[in-house]
């Protein structure tokens, strides 16, 4: 183990705190500044839709800044809702993000090979035209699901068909979730749109982001914005309120969504979007960036791998999921959430061993590694110290070297407690951040950029590279 330099001053909020939870690892000298930028700091797609254990756009940011320059490019293997390739291709880099999840690669997909404003607004206003022709019929069908959900089929999404070509039932959740007409308009959407089109997948992404939440803008407000409460819960509360969905118009929800996600304008570099196991990113990483004619190795990686909670993301997206046709149990059961410690710790051997051969020989790895002991109340066997375990465990065997960790007490302690209640605020202690080299050479210059000030303007007034 490869100690890093400690500054001779009083020591930082940060190595205090290491120094509180006893840390076995050397702290490196990164001010956790992110937790100080505004919740929505950072480029206006970030917030298209919400997403389980994402972390926020100022994280990317801090490391972006010090460790890649312009052109460079910038790789997270579990790329969720796109937050580390989307930031990366708005300050310049080239963004590239991968996720086993369709939802989570859908999402980032969205934000690195984006639509521009001029095309999502005329798609919008043909959908919008296509909606008024047929609008009768659409209706019509809402209402025979909302009569009877069990006896109404409806045609695919994505299968750009009419009403006559039915395919698939309507789970009884999805329908009382949406007053009869806006779920007409969604059916009518859902079936219109092509996910494999960039400006159809774009508004599709959108469109998951206003699918339900508490107030005016979201199609239902049966449930939070963050995730979709349990099937069984819905029915429940639905029954015991009487609860009715408001009529909420989908092409005025998804105008205004629209407007505010092109606030700015759209990231300035374009990146790429994989959907695959993060066990074998390196080949497709390589061959989707030569075709592109780009630099084929990443010089900085920003990831946080699943933590050992259980985040079940097809479960708790499920009325996305069913927006988009993907299977949530299918989604279930291919991701690597839920792991017990030492499978957890072989998984990301594996996946840190994959990722050798696309990396440059300095490249700097930023781990984002979840420290949780119990999850909901819940006890986590091996939660506690799993940054120091994945560390000795997976990335100096596969020969590594170790810059520092560097802590993200406030933002896990934040997140938690919005999504869990008061309990896992209590529960959680922290998140910690390996800061790795590839090499000796990237470990080095880990530590030389690591204690640099970062412009935190946004949007930039320029783009700036170490
Ligand atoms: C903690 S989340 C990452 C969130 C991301 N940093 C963000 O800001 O949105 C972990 C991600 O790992 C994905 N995942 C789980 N198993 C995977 C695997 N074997 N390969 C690739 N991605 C996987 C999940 O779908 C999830 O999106």
């Amino acid at each position: 183990m490869t100690a890093g330099p400690t500054r001779a001053r009083a020591p930082t909020a940060a190595q205090q705190l290491a120094l509180d939870l006893q840390v076995s690892l050397p702290a490196i000298s990164i001010e956790p500044e992110w937790k100080a930028q505004q919740r929505l700091w950072g480029h206006s797609f970030h917030p298209m839709c919400s997403y389980l254990a994402s972390f926020p756009a100022s994280l990317s940011h801090a490391f972006i800044a010090r460790y890649s320059r312009p052109g460079d490019v910038v790789l997270d293997p579990f790329s969720g809702r796109g937050t580390t390739p989307l930031q990366a291709c708005a300050e310049g880099r080239i963004g590239v993000g991968n996720d086993l999840n369709p939802f989570a690669h859908l999402l980032t997909a969205s934000k690195v090979e984006p639509a521009t404003r001029a095309a999502a607004m005329t798609r919008l206003t043909q959908l919008r035209l296509g909606w008024h022709a047929d609008a009768a019929e659409w209706t019509s069908l809402a209402g025979r699901v909302t009569e009877d959900p069990g006896a109404t089929m409806i045609p695919s999404a994505g299968s750009r068909t009419t009403t006559a070509s039915p395919t698939e039932l309507v789970p009884v959740e999805v329908a009382l979730a949406f007053h009869p007409e806006t779920l007409g308009q969604l059916l009518y959407v859902r079936t219109s749109l092509r996910f494999d089109e960039r400006t159809d997948r774009f508004l599709a992404a959108a469109i998951t982001g206003i699918l339900h939440g508490k107030s005016a803008s979201y199609l239902s407000e049966l449930m939070p914005n963050t995730f979709s409460m349990a099937p069984r819960y819905v029915r429940e509360f639905a029954a015991r309120t009487a609860f009715a969905s408001p009529r909420r118009d989908v092409f005025d929800g998804l105008t205004s969504k629209l407007d505010r996600l092109f606030r700015q304008p759209g990231p300035s570099s374009e990146g790429v979007a994989l959907l695959g196991d993060a066990r074998d990113v390196a080949p497709r990483v390589s061959e989707a960036l030569r075709a592109r004619g780009r630099p084929d190795r990443a010089r900085l990686v920003v990831t946080s791998p699943p933590y050992l909670r259980v985040v079940k993301y097809g479960y708790y997206n499920w009325l996305r999921t069913w927006f988009l046709g993907f299977d949530a149990k299918a989604i279930d059961a291919t991701l690597d959430d839920a792991h017990h410690r030492e499978p957890y710790l072989a998984f990301l051997r594996d996946v840190l061993a994959g990722l050798r051969a696309v990396l440059t020989d300095d490249a700097v790895v930023v781990l984002v590694i979840g420290d949780v002991e119990t999850d909901r109340g819940r006890r986590i066997r091996g939660g506690i110290g799993l940054a120091e375990r994945a560390w000795e465990q997976a990335a100096a065997p596969e020969g590594y070297r170790l810059a520092g960790v560097a802590l993200d007490d406030v933002a896990a302690v934040r997140k938690m407690t919005k999504l869990w209640g008061d309990e896992a605020g209590r529960a959680t202690k922290t998140d910690r951040i390996l800061v790795l080299g590839a090499t000796e050479s990237g470990r080095r210059r880990a530590l030389a950029a690591a204690s640099l000030d970062i412009d935190w303007t946004w949007p930039p007034r320029s783009l700036r590279g170490l």
